[in-house]
């Protein structure tokens, strides 16, 4: 396949998009560069954009296997990969498995400590409003999203938690939590899953030892930054 990368549609934190020579495909191009705390906190992961997409395409083509839905059609280069052209949902998806981080400091539990059963939440994207949490009335409310593309979110959603638990499981690594976007295909509609899968966007502890493998190293000064991201690749490509 080959696609022409044209003008940038957009920087984000993490990554840059791209139109191409096709109406109906972008290009994703993911950069090293680290932020927390709504970009208050700044960085640079060597080769973490490397990692993300290439652990993002992996993921996102065994979730299509399973019949997930999906933006992705191509890798390209280490860094860059061809997806289908979508207009993201302005919300982010978080399943929780175990509390850890915003979760333990709201309720006052834990981190490590199990849930009863997988919680599922949403955060407004609003960078000025710091990505607030908020209910299903809510995001009905401000028609951010309909109640059939709301339902079909949440049982993707539960379904992608019970496949990477297992997936990563086998790599020895707990999935706590993480996050996920979704998009509507610019050309069908359909509620399709967007964004990556990456250290970025999940908790991942080790199994045996409860070492933390994630974005949480930088965002709580860990240290080991590289070698983890480098480390879950390893990982999830043996
Ligand atoms: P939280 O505990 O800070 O709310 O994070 C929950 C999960 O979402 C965790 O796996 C990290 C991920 N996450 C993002 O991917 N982007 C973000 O901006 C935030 C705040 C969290």
């Amino acid at each position: 396949m080959t696609v022409e990368k044209r003008e940038q549609l957009y920087e984000g934190k993490a990554k840059k998009v791209y139109a191409t020579d096709d109406p109906d495909l972008y290009i994703v191009s993911y950069k090293d560069d680290a932020t927390a705390f709504n970009g208050e906190k700044k960085g640079r992961i060597a080769d973490k954009g490397v990692v993300n997409n290439t652990m993002t395409n992996i993921i996102f083509a065994l979730l299509e296997k399973k019949g997930v839905p999906t933006h992705f059609v191509e890798q390209i280069s280490d860094r860059d990969t061809v997806v289908k052209a979508v207009t993201i949902l302005p919300l982010e998806v978080i399943i929780r498995n175990v509390a850890a981080g915003s979760f333990s400091k709201r309720y006052g539990v834990e981190e490590g400590t199990a849930l009863a059963r997988p919680t599922l939440e949403f955060s407004y994207k609003k960078d000025e409003l710091g990505d607030p949490l908020i209910n299903d009335d809510h995001a009905l409310a401000l028609a951010l999203i309909t109640e059939e593309q709301l339902a079909t979110v949440k049982i993707i959603t539960h379904k992608i938690n019970g496949i990477l638990t297992e997936f990563f499981l086998d790599k020895g690594l707990k999935l706590i939590d993480f996050k996920i976007e979704f998009g509507t295909d610019n050309r069908t509609g359909e509620v399709i899953l967007a964004d990556e899968i990456s250290p970025d966007t999940c908790r991942l502890w080790d199994v045996d030892t409860n070492e933390k493998m994630d974005k949480d190293r930088f965002r709580r000064d860990l240290g080991k930054l590289e070698e983890t991201y480098q480390a879950v690749l390893g990982r999830i490509q043996a």
